[in-house]
């Protein structure tokens, strides 16, 4: 029968193409110099096209931007670098090369039962905190923030003692892409958790008045699509109606001063903000759980990647919040801890806005703006946008997860430690 035949090569051929992952041969990841207002205007134009995937963009000094292109948009847009005299690099000749070198280093420890400094699946993540609330009930439990479009959990790991009273929010995985942050998060829950029960007298100290509330996957659809299939996207997984387009940026989703600056209304763009503020089910669930405690927090941190900064509000305005020196005097507390257990060079603080560009609807933003706690922060990992591993940029190879988590983790202690009473 050759309709049954056809049918069955149809669908053999779909199976084989939805199993596909989506390859980066020769994609370049090139740095923009762009100095006069003409040229950086140009590129703010190109980044609304989805052929031109801004990965990092700093404004201070001088404009630098760097950009992954498919061979065709290369070509295309090297044209424009000429005629406009935009001073181009390329960083990196082959991202395809950067991802096979990330999964040769994972495949390394690919079999190893401990998760911490690994770029590891949602179930090893969510089994990880389990067996932790399992072994020390008294130290570690979890919560369902809320659950995902493809119906994951939303899972909190909560690190308290009897003594704790203020709260403090870490958040990772917000972008599908930004692997060492899940993996920054997870180290976190570990040093918490082991330095505590070892006697480690900054854990203590720290535990004996904060609660942690640490959701390493506020993303989890779009984490597990970046294992599956396609290693750069960013978004969740939520369909649009309407178009073919998936997801929404979910750090320009939240209901604060939504859409109001640097987000997209088109579901193809990668900062698309969604159909409305706080559309998103991941928005809501952070939303909701940090309603459920009012006045309780005194932190919130949203961890993301890559960059090397340590940003305060706001994201949607260049109008400094008005106890920015307090904000920054803390945050550069949180780089010399990150200097004390690295070697912190290229991390500087600021206004995100100031440093990078206007993003509305970003989530920490809405924790400081809506929700009023004050330290709201929002951090960008290794490697920096320049110097030192900044060509792997979302590719980072595993084996400097363990040095992010290190040096997240002294900074983050260190600023805490500043603003615990
Ligand atoms: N790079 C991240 C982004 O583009 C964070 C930007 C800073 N945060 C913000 N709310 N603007 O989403
Ligand atoms: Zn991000």
């Amino acid at each position: 029968n050759f309709n049954l035949a056809l049918c069955v090569a149809v669908l053999l051929f779909g199976t084989l193409a939805l199993a596909e992952k989506t390859r980066y041969d020769n994609y370049k990841l090139v740095n923009l110099k762009p100095k006069t207002p003409l040229q950086i205007h140009l590129i703010t134009e190109w980044e609304e096209k989805a052929d031109f995937d801004v990965w990092t963009r700093i404004k201070t000094v001088e404009e630098s931007v760097n950009v992954l292109l498919s061979p065709q948009a290369f070509v295309k847009y090297s044209v424009m670098f000429k005629i406009f005299k935009i001073p181009a690099q390329i960083m990196e000749e082959n991202m395809q090369r950067n991802v096979d070198e990330q999964e040769r280093s994972m495949a390394l420890t690919r079999n190893s039962k401990n998760i911490v400094g690994r770029y590891a699946r949602y179930t090893e993540i969510q089994s990880f905190i389990d067996n932790l609330a399992a072994t020390y009930p008294s130290l570690v439990s979890s919560k369902i923030a809320g659950r995902t479009y493809e119906n994951r959990n939303l899972k909190v790991a909560i690190i308290k003692t009897s003594t704790s009273t203020r709260k403090v929010w870490i958040d990772c995985g917000i972008h599908a892409r930004e692997w060492v942050t899940p993996a920054t998060c997870v180290w976190i829950i570990n040093k918490l958790v082991t330095g505590y029960n070892s006697g480690d007298s900054l854990a203590r100290e720290l535990l004996g008045y904060f609660e942690f509330h640490i959701l390493p996957l506020v993303n989890p659809d779009g984490y597990e699509y970046t294992h599956t299939t396609t290693r750069l996207w960013r978004k969740n997984r939520n369909p649009n109606s309407g178009s073919s387009c998936i997801g929404t940026d979910l750090n320009r989703n939240y209901g604060f001063k939504w859409l109001t600056g640097g987000s997209s209304t088109n579901p193809c763009s990668d900062v698309y903000a969604g159909r409305s503020g706080d559309s998103e089910l991941e928005t809501q669930a952070v939303e909701n759980y940090i309603k459920q405690y009012p006045g309780q927090w005194d932190s919130f941190l949203t961890i993301h990647s890559y960059g090397k900064w340590w940003f305060t509000p706001y994201g949607y305005t260049q109008t400094l919040p008005s106890d920015f020196t307090e904000l920054n005097n803390k945050a550069k507390i949180g780089l010399a801890g990150i200097s004390a257990s690295g070697d912190g060079s290229g991390w500087i603080s600021g206004s995100s806005s100031r440093i990078l560009y206007i993003a509305s609807g970003g989530s920490e933003d809405w924790a400081y703006g809506t929700a009023g706690i004050k330290y709201s922060y929002c951090l960008e990992l290794r490697p920096g946008q320049s110097g030192t591993d900044s060509f792997y940029g979302f590719t980072l190879p595993e084996d400097r997860a363990p040095k992010a988590g290190e040096e997240t983790y002294g900074g983050i202690t260190a600023f805490l430690k500043s603003i615990k009473a």
